[in-house]
């Protein structure tokens, strides 16, 4: 990581604009990695701060700072792996041993995996579907950090993203949701362009 990168002090001079080729190339070409797709290496403590420090520079309305950040790294995953199987295995008494198996093996497909949690204040004056957006700009901010580092990434949510007893123990409150599971370590292989919209069927000009 280039030692130049240290975070602005508050109140400090920052460019109005950026322009750099290389940002724009990423841009233009960034593309997900599925995560069975991905391994070892995984970001070093120095990199996996600046992945989280830029996805926390996110867009953030009134600065309600709406979203909070689980890390698994190393044995904690499978940790919550054993976690995913037991509860898959509650919920789908039918399920093969095998299929269980795979929900023990979930987070060890990445070196590294971040929770990426909304965590609305409903009570705000900032509306709560602004403050989810930021939790999405959060998850954005952070693939294009990691795809800068070098890494691959994908943002996924599948199942667990969606359960009581999952968000339970991440010691999530009501008024959180998971709003992506990010995924980062090194692509095992480089992923293909995939459809993308057509800017002449989702753009009109107001006149
Ligand atoms: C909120 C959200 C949840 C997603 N969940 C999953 C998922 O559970 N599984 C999956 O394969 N892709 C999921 N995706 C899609 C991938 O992250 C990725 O965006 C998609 O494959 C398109 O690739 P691209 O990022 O290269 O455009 C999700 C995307 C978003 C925005």
């Amino acid at each position: 990581m280039p030692k130049s990168l240290k975070s602005p002090e508050f109140g400090a001079p920052l460019p109005a604009a950026s322009p750099s080729s290389d940002a724009v190339e990423l841009l233009w070409r960034r593309r997900s990695t599925p995560a069975d797709f991905l391994g070892e290496p995984g970001p070093d403590a120095e990199t996996l701060n600046a992945i989280l420090t830029i996805g926390a520079r996110a867009p953030d309305h009134r600065r309600v700072v709406p979203f909070r950040f689980v890390v698994f790294e190393g044995a904690a995953r499978a940790a919550f792996g054993d976690v995913l199987a037991q509860t898959f295995a509650v919920d789908n008494p039918a399920a093969e041993e095998r299929r269980v198996e795979f929900e023990r093996r979930r987070f060890l497909r990445a070196p590294v995996v971040i929770a990426v949690i909304s965590s609305i204040n409903p009570e705000h004056k900032t509306p709560a579907w602004e403050q989810a957006l930021t939790a999405g700009a959060v998850c954005q901010n952070m693939l294009i950090a990691a795809s800068a580092f070098g890494f691959a990434a994908q943002w996924i949510t599948e199942w667990y993203a969606f359960h009581d007893g999952i968000n339970e123990a991440l010691s999530m409150t009501e008024d959180e949701k998971v709003a992506g599971y990010i995924y980062v370590g090194t692509a095992k292989e480089d992923p293909k362009e995939r459809a993308r919209p057509v800017l002449e069927d989702i753009v009109t000009r107001f006149h």
